[in-house]
């Protein structure tokens, strides 16, 4: 139907003459563009407090930004979204957290300067096209350009402060400027929680090299101990290694066997003494598993690492302690962390014996099986005795710190 008739026909219903009905239609054209205005901003503005409320509100900001890209991918009808973050240690941008990328993508590294995103990140510019697939500065993740042959893209830096943090990516048909708009006003929300988030994690990280110089210095105090911890991190990751565990896990035996004696800082006295302990002081030594757990768990990366710190002594049979747990009570990394400082004690010297050789080391450690460890543990950390003497081998020659 035309506006002609239209004005004619609402003209003769209400009684008005072409002229008035044709601006009142007008005005009601006008109303509803401003009412679709409206309806787009209020819309855009609950989104926007949507985001920030589920940003702020978690506590992991991972997860929460992953959350946050599903929600905008979906309201925004985007086909991915993307937040890289710079990583020192790779060189480049990786994927922090996404929506719509295959597994594939997600494991792509963008140099700074290379693509579009590392444009953005380099000269801290957004960078906007409309078609990316033809876009020279264009790098697709996949080197296939054709599936972006007419996609809009947008990169935007994340910046706070003077500090680049890394780039929000986004794909999509069409981008119009309210979307643009939208993932602006996220990119200058997510900012400073991703510079938060980064520092915390430095802290963290300054806070755990700092435990370690502490435990180092701790051992190098008792002949006994000295480099204790160090071989233990390495026995336990031989055995982690032979079980087939992922990176991930590992990560964790890392942290926690570096770190499984660290509640002996508590009693220095102890530690440095030469000789056999008194009963009452052994009671107090037998206290180290549980204060480990405060050395740690203000600290969330380490956190993971706790079952293996206060766990350590517990005893396959479940005569150990803290908790007297047996067989798969005790969590697995705790039970990998004590065939590894069993051992290290067997192969290392006490005051009161001389090492045991390799040969009577594996025997003592074999009849430690059932009782003490765990004997399917014991079974693949033995599995391949030649590799475990030569390992054995030059761990015992290698001088650690102090
Ligand atoms: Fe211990
Ligand atoms: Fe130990």
């Amino acid at each position: 139907m035309n506006v002609k008739k239209v004005v004619e026909m609402v003209g003769e219903d209400r009684g008005f003459t072409n002229f008035e009905s044709e601006e009142l239609l007008y005005k009601t054209i006008e109303n509803e563009k401003l009412r679709n205005l409206i309806d787009t901003l209020s819309s855009t503005l609950k989104l926007q407090s949507n985001v920030i409320q589920k940003l702020i509100s978690g506590r992991d900001l991972q997860a929460s930004t992953a959350k946050v890209l599903g929600l905008l991918k979906k309201r925004l009808k985007l086909d991915e979204i993307a937040v890289l973050l710079y990583e020192e240690e790779k060189g480049g941008l990786t994927v922090f957290a996404a929506a719509g990328l295959t597994p594939r993508k997600k494991k792509a590294v963008f140099h700074p300067g290379e693509g579009i995103s590392g444009r953005a990140f380099l000269f801290k510019k957004t960078l906007f096209t409309e078609r990316a697939g033809s876009d020279p500065r264009f790098m697709n993740w996949l080197q296939n350009t054709s599936e972006y042959r007419n996609k809009s893209f947008i990169a935007i830096p994340l910046i706070s402060g003077d500090t680049v943090l890394g780039v929000l990516t986004a794909t999509a048909d069409t981008l119009p400027t309210i979307y643009l708009n939208i993932l602006q006003v996220f990119a200058s929300t997510l900012s400073p929680l991703l510079h938060l988030l980064k520092t915390k994690l430095q802290q963290e990280q300054q806070y755990y090299n700092m435990i370690q110089k502490l435990i180092d210095v701790s051992e190098a105090l008792n002949p006994v101990f000295r480099g204790h911890s160090h071989r233990v991190n390495r026995y336990s990751l031989y055995l982690a290694d032979k079980l087939k565990m992922s990176e991930e896990k590992k990560k964790i035996i890392h942290h926690g066997s570096r770190l499984h004696d660290v509640g002996k800082l508590a009693m220095m006295d102890i530690v440095k003494k030469h000789g056999k302990l008194t009963k009452r002081e052994y009671e107090i030594l037998k206290l180290h598993p549980v204060l480990g757990e405060q050395f740690v768990r203000d600290f969330d990366f380490l956190v993971p690492a706790i079952p293996m710190i206060k766990f350590h002594h517990e005893r396959y049979d479940g005569t150990g302690y803290p908790g007297m747990y047996m067989g798969e009570e005790i969590p697995l990394n705790a039970r990998i962390v004590s065939v590894a400082d069993v051992y290290d004690a067997i192969t290392g010297s006490r005051h009161y014996r001389k090492p045991l050789s390799f040969e009577k080391a594996v025997k003592e450690l074999s009849n430690s099986s059932g009782s003490q460890l765990d004997p399917y543990l014991v079974e693949v950390f033995l599995s391949d005795l030649n590799e475990l003497k030569d390992f054995t081998e030059e761990l015992k020659q290698k001088r650690f710190p102090y």
